[in-house]
């Protein structure tokens, strides 16, 4: 397995929303990618922000983001995020009726596609789409909420898709999303992911840029083959 240098994505969904600029400013020499959780209360029963936000916080800081949709209709709403500069478009692949060609509009709007595996949906009849995918995020809790216990019986997802990747020579980012944190990430990179989001184990430690350097060091020392 060969697997580049592992991304760390703090989530807003842990900072503080009434400092927004300034919790996105304290990672911003540390981190990766900025991960933004944008959950319309339907695909997901709860509400966080949307496309007004993200326009704002895109003049605020030159971080990449990494949005992450969990709503319904996708194909009406993503490409407002990459119109907007977002780096990586990710949504559900419980959501879309046609995840190649919403992959396929993201690209041609500027931004990378992801598609986003929820706890309870198998891996397998997506692998064959992921050649139109830029990253796959594979939750490892059930998509909704900050916070939760990371499952590590969903790594096994992980691993089928890094098996995939590889012999398929494919360049896609295989992102992870939920409980991860100094006691998880190894397991995690070690199953093959090489793109990290945390929220509350950023935005809940007294120093965030350092929580981040942290996370990245132990990934890069878990990663198949290093
Ligand atoms: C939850 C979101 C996650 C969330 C992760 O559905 O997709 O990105 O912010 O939070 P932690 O790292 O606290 O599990
Ligand atoms: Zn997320």
């Amino acid at each position: 397995m060969t697997v580049p240098p592992p991304i760390v994505a703090p989530s807003i969904l842990a900072a503080d929303f009434a400092r927004l600029a300034e919790e996105v400013r304290a990672v911003e020499d540390a981190a990766d990618w900025l991960h933004v959780d944008v959950m319309d209360n339907h695909f997901v029963p709860n509400l966080t922000i949307g496309l007004p936000v993200v326009q704002s916080l895109r003049a605020a800081t030159t971080m990449p983001f990494d949005v992450h949709l969990m709503i319904e209709d996708p194909r009406r709403w993503a490409p407002g995020y990459a119109d907007a500069g977002a780096y990586n478009v990710t949504f559900h692949a419980e959501a879309a009726d046609d995840p190649v060609a919403l992959a396929k509009d993201l690209r041609s709007a500027g931004a990378k596609a992801g598609l986003a595996i929820d706890r309870d949906t198998p891996i397998e009849p997506y692998l064959e789409l992921l050649p139109s995918f830029d990253t796959l995020l594979i939750m490892t809790i059930k998509a909704g909420f900050g916070g939760q216990r990371f499952i590590p019986q969903l790594l096994d997802k992980v691993r089928a898709a890094r098996r995939h990747v590889d012999a398929g020579h494919l360049e896609l980012r295989i992102e992870v999303d939920g409980g991860i944190a100094a006691d998880t990430i190894e397991q995690a990179s070690a199953a093959g992911a090489d793109a990290f989001v945390a929220g509350t184990a950023v935005y809940g430690a007294a120093d965030p840029a350092e929580a981040v350097r942290h996370l990245r060091a132990l990934a890069e020392r878990a990663a198949p083959g290093a």
